[in-house]
């Protein structure tokens, strides 16, 4: 039997690849994986059990057991609905740390594969196209510049009632970004063969459609 196709979508943090990722799935009917969840799933119950984000072993193990379900939209860690959780700047710079640990990282393939069903699956990342599902059908890079992307994290925050910086948010993102290109495991990497989508002057649905004109012009 075939194996479902994936369209695996890769770039720097803030990026809007969740957003059109998880667009592009609801189109096609395909189902949606946001890897960058599951780190930040690693994030909060590490932080909720006091392990240090630089203990690879004990937080590789922790991946392991942890009993994650996404169910319409929400999240849930070991039961908790942790949609909101896992979202804040803390959680995602702790997820950015403890996601150079090899441990952890092969601790999540097995639950990534699993996403893969029929009739297909966008997935949502760093190591997407590089790591974790090489024969992706279509690879996309979805990128902004970093002033771009500090300002569209900026309003969201601030449509959420949340208070926020723009120098602090800016600060923020480009050390999560040269920690995630520059690690030993897994970089963000353009993979080979990858389309790179630069999105600074993109609406959503511009974007959103220039994934789905690729995917169709692969005659899928
Ligand atoms: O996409 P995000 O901001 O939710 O991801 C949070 C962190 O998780 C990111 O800074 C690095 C890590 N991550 C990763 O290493 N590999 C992935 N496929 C997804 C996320």
């Amino acid at each position: 039997m075939t194996l479902p196709p994936v369209i695996a979508i890769d770039g720097p943090t803030a990026s809007g690849k969740g957003t059109v990722a998880s667009l592009v799935a609801e189109k096609l009917g395909f189902h949606y994986l946001d890897s960058g969840a599951l780190y930040r799933l690693v994030a909060l119950a590490s932080e909720k059990e006091g392990i240090d984000v630089k203990n690879g072993p004990k937080l590789g193990v922790l991946a392991q057991k942890l009993v994650i379900s996404f169910e319409k939209g929400q999240i849930f860690l070991n039961g908790e609905n942790v949609t909101e959780a896992i979202r804040t700047e803390a959680i995602g710079l702790r997820a950015s740390a403890l996601a150079t640990h090899t441990e952890v990282r092969s601790a999540l393939v097995g639950l990534q594969h699993g996403f893969r069903q029929h009739p297909g699956l966008v997935a949502d990342g760093r190591d997407m196209a590089s790591v974790i599902f090489p024969d992706a059908i279509l690879k996309v890079f979805l990128t902004a510049s970093a002033q771009a992307r500090a300002e569209r994290r900026y309003k969201q925050l601030i449509a959420k009632g949340i208070s926020a910086k723009l120098d602090d948010l800016l600060r923020d993102l480009q050390e999560r970004d040269a920690r995630d290109s520059s690690r030993g495991a897994a970089p963000l990497i353009v993979a080979e063969g990858a389309k790179v989508l630069e999105t600074s002057d993109l609406s959503i649905d511009q974007a959103v459609k220039a994934v789905l004109d690729w995917y169709q012009s692969k005659g899928a």
